[in-house]
């Protein structure tokens, strides 16, 4: 183990990581297999796999034998001779199903010792994971394709006893915002197998581009699948398709390419879960087939962002649901698996409301609104999918109204939704967004590229625990398991994609497969390099968002100064940084402790780990008079509320994402704020600075006032600004609103800034709240 050469590395490591005995001593002391098994003991010695090492394998699925195989060719330069039978003087790989002495089909015991190696499976899949769990044993280079200059492979003398913590070890992705190829999608395949998840959910269809051919309704791709090219413009500032324009971005799979890819997947143990999405998200289906909305349409397919999701399938119309059955008819021949997603979420009834025939559905049946035409449109699909056999899952809106009998539900929006269908006795799957949607960014934004928002670091995503702790013990057994979601809004490329799922796709493996009582952040932590290199030797792209510095400021009254702290993710070998703002290297200070800072500097900072040097994170504190002074906000934030008034003074600004932890924000309220600054000096400028960015409803206010005052009752205005009204399009930006006056003496600033209140008509959330971000207020 690289020990840690900072203690603060350490400490942030501990702080970070779940509530698991620190530090506590790993049996498999030296292993570091990937996702944890349920049981490791290391014991003395090595057996090396050298070409006369032979293979004993009868029965064994030839996925599995591939898998051995084809490593042992790539990176070892042989493959082992299989025999029939493993005599007494055998020395090689065993690898048998033994239900007797394993009884979990996915489980696996797997013995190294200095004779040989063997691998015991309760079933196929158990003993499939009994081989990625060997090859994780090895050097990580059996990952790869260069071959050792001694012949012969050396693995750790061990006994493993393992099985799954979930039936339902699941990763999903979007090839609908962005269309991923065959090869792409088996890579993301052998990726979940690497992991030992057993389950793909793949968001098949989606408003920006319907990705299944259907054969009965071939302008489904023909159409949907296609849609302008406007991959050069942010994804929420795209103009839709104008008349005259060609649909040139997008594609979909073949049914041959489906089959194939149902087959690669059964080969490696993992299920494919295809959702089809109904009733909204389904634009790109309804362009092809207008005929089944509530309007008849012409549509386009929105080359990005398009919301409130209002067009959607007509659930007054039983065409609809003749059409939907056809395609699901021709669904349900391609994918052998027992679920079928049929998403549920996000639908907005404005069109159900104003339709004569979802009208008339909702008087002739008797419901009490669009909530319980939108559980009768459910409910009719699920008992289709019943009646051919299958079972039905739905995103947690499909509890509004009831859920479909049966049907099993998946949790997105937190784990509410979960917890009452598990209370109702329905099987659950959790994905809560906070926890599992991996589209999130990973590290300091500024270093990251776009995302839609939001923020999900590799701990995070670790310390996420499956099972609400509020469910009794019944009710748990409803607890399938959970998966993550990779949304693909701001991915459109092969690389983007594993840059993303990885490595957090390692820490929410572990989440899923390795028993609660055994996580360890920290041992995590020791784990985590070689299954880098594993990704480098395989030529994935991964996430360096882990090594990224990430800087916190804290007052420093002692000195009258600023603290700043530096620590990364994952533990690095040294931290190097400069204050004048010029780019770190070798040479440059090296992180001991805390930075204390008398005046503004721009401090960069990279972490350095076997010998590689990581992109450096900037970040700049403004010394003004007002910095770590007291602040009272008239109007409270309740959602976005970064680290409470205090980073409104902290003499830190945030990036453009508002999500980053630095913004507070203020939804359909004024913001208001008095900063004391302890006694009346002299103050000459005054501001505030706020976040645009129209895509997530953030709007500049549209007009600051400043006021000062001596005794904190009564007020003067010293300066203001009218700031003009949002236009469509504009990419996200932050500003800093300031005004400069002849110095008078001031206790209180009070800072006035007027929310647009509601988003303007060009707006997708025309007439909806809109929201007021600031991040600091800056005294001078
Ligand atoms: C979802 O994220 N709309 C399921
Ligand atoms: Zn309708």
């Amino acid at each position: 183990m690289r020990r840690h050469t900072f203690p603060f590395l350490l400490a942030a490591a501990l702080l970070a990581g779940p509530a698991s005995p620190l530090l506590r001593a790993f049996a498999g002391e030296g292993i570091s297999v990937i996702p944890r098994p349920a049981h490791v003991e290391r014991d003395e010695g090595e057996f090396n796999v050298t070409p006369s090492a032979c293979l004993c394998a009868r029965g064994i699925a030839s996925g599995t034998l591939a898998l051995l195989q084809g490593r042992f060719r790539d990176a070892a330069g042989f493959e082992l001779p299989q025999v029939q039978d493993a005599g007494e003087d055998f020395r090689g790989i065993r690898i048998l199903i033994d239900s007797l002495r394993v009884a979990d089909r996915e489980g696996y015991n797997l013995t190294v010792r200095t004779s040989g190696i063997t691998i015991t499976g309760g079933g196929d899949p158990g003993a499939y994971y009994g081989v990625q769990t060997l090859l994780g044993l090895f050097r990580p280079a059996i990952f790869g394709t260069v071959r050792p200059r001694a012949p012969g492979m050396m693995v750790p003398c061990c006994r493993i006893d393992d099985a799954p913590r979930f039936r339902w070890r699941g990763m999903h992705l979007d090839v609908s915002r962005h269309f991923f190829s065959v090869e792409f999608v088996k890579t993301y395949i052998d990726l979940l197998a690497m992991h030992r998840l057993n389950v793909f959910h793949w968001h098949l269809t989606d408003d920006q581009g319907w990705r299944i051919e259907i054969r009965k309704y071939p302008l489904l791709t023909r159409k949907g699948a296609w849609r302008v090219d406007r991959e050069d413009r942010d994804w929420e500032g795209r103009p839709p398709q104008q008349p005259g324009e060609q649909t040139t971005y997008g594609g979909f799979y073949t049914q041959d390419e489906i089959r194939e890819i149902v087959r690669y997947a059964a080969e490696r143990f993992v299920t494919i879960v295809p959702e089809i999405e109904m009733p909204a998200h389904t634009l790109a289906a309804l362009t092809a087939y207008p005929e089944y909305s509530c309007t008849g349409g012409p549509f386009t397919v929105p080359p990005g962002s398009y919301w409130p999701v209002s067009t959607i399938f007509c659930a007054g119309n039983d065409s609809t649901f003749a059409f939907l059955q056809d395609v699901l008819t021709e669904v349900l021949e391609l994918f052998p698996g027992r679920y079928i997603h049929i998403g549920g979420d996000e639908a907005d009834w404005s069109r159900w409301k104003q339709c004569p025939k979802c009208q008339a559905r909702i008087r002739d049946l008797g419901l009490a609104g669009e909530s319980a035409l939108q559980a009768y449109f459910m409910k009719r699909i699920a008992g289709f999918l019943a009646s051919k056999g299958r079972t039905a899952i739905g995103w947690d809106e499909i509890l509004e109204g009831g859920l479909p009998p049966g049907a099993a539900l998946m949790s997105w929006r937190g784990e509410a939704g979960g917890i009452e269908a598990a209370r109702e006795g329905h099987d659950v799957v959790m994905a809560p967004g906070t926890s599992t949607y991996l589209s999130q960014c990973q590290g300091p934004a500024a270093l990251e590229p776009p995302s839609g928002g939001g923020f999900l670091p590799l701990s995070r995503v670790y310390a996420f625990e499956p099972v609400p702790d509020s469910l009794s013990r019944g009710e748990r057994e409803h607890i399938l398991g959970a998966e993550g979601c990779l949304w693909s809004e701001y991915i459109s490329t092969p690389g983007r994609g594993l840059y993303m799922l990885l490595p957090r796709l390692a820490a929410l493996a572990e989440a899923l497969w390795t028993p609660a009582g055994e996580k360890s952040w920290s041992d995590f932590l020791r784990r985590v390099p070689a299954q880098l290199e594993r990704y480098d030797a395989r030529g994935y792209t991964w996430a360096k968002s882990g090594y990224a510095v990430r800087m916190t400021s804290q007052a420093d009254p002692a000195s009258r100064g600023v603290r700043i702290t530096c620590d990364t993710e994952l533990p690095a070998d040294t931290v190097l940084y400069t204050t004048d703002g010029s780019a770190p290297g070798p040479g440059s200070r090296v992180y001991a402790s805390p930075i204390v800072l008398h005046e503004s500097a721009l401090v960069r900072a990279c972490a350095v780990k076997g010998g590689a040097v990581y992109p450096a994170s900037a970040d700049s504190v403004l010394f003004h008079a007002g910095i770590f002074r007291p602040v009272a906000v008239r109007y409270p934030s309740t959602k976005y509320t970064a680290d409470g008034t205090r980073s409104l003074t902290d003499g830190l600004f945030g990036s453009i994402d508002h999500a980053d932890g630095r913004w507070q924000g203020y939804e359909g309220v004024d913001f208001e704020a008095v900063v004391d600054l302890g006694n009346a000096g002299p103050v000459s400028r005054a501001g505030a600075r706020f976040l645009r960015r129209t895509g997530s409803w953030i709007f500049f206010p549209s007009g600051v006032k400043f006021e000062l005052s001596t005794d904190g009752k009564t007020y003067e205005t010293a300066g203001s600004f009218d700031i003009s009204p949002a236009r469509a399009n504009e990419e996200p930006s932050a500003r800093l609103w300031e005004c400069t006056f002849p110095p008078r003496p001031a206790r209180y600033v009070r800072v006035i800034a007027r929310n647009v209140g509601t988003c303007p008509a060009w707006h997708p959330g025309a007439g909806g709240k809109a929201w007021l971000f600031v991040d600091e207020i800056v005294i001078r």
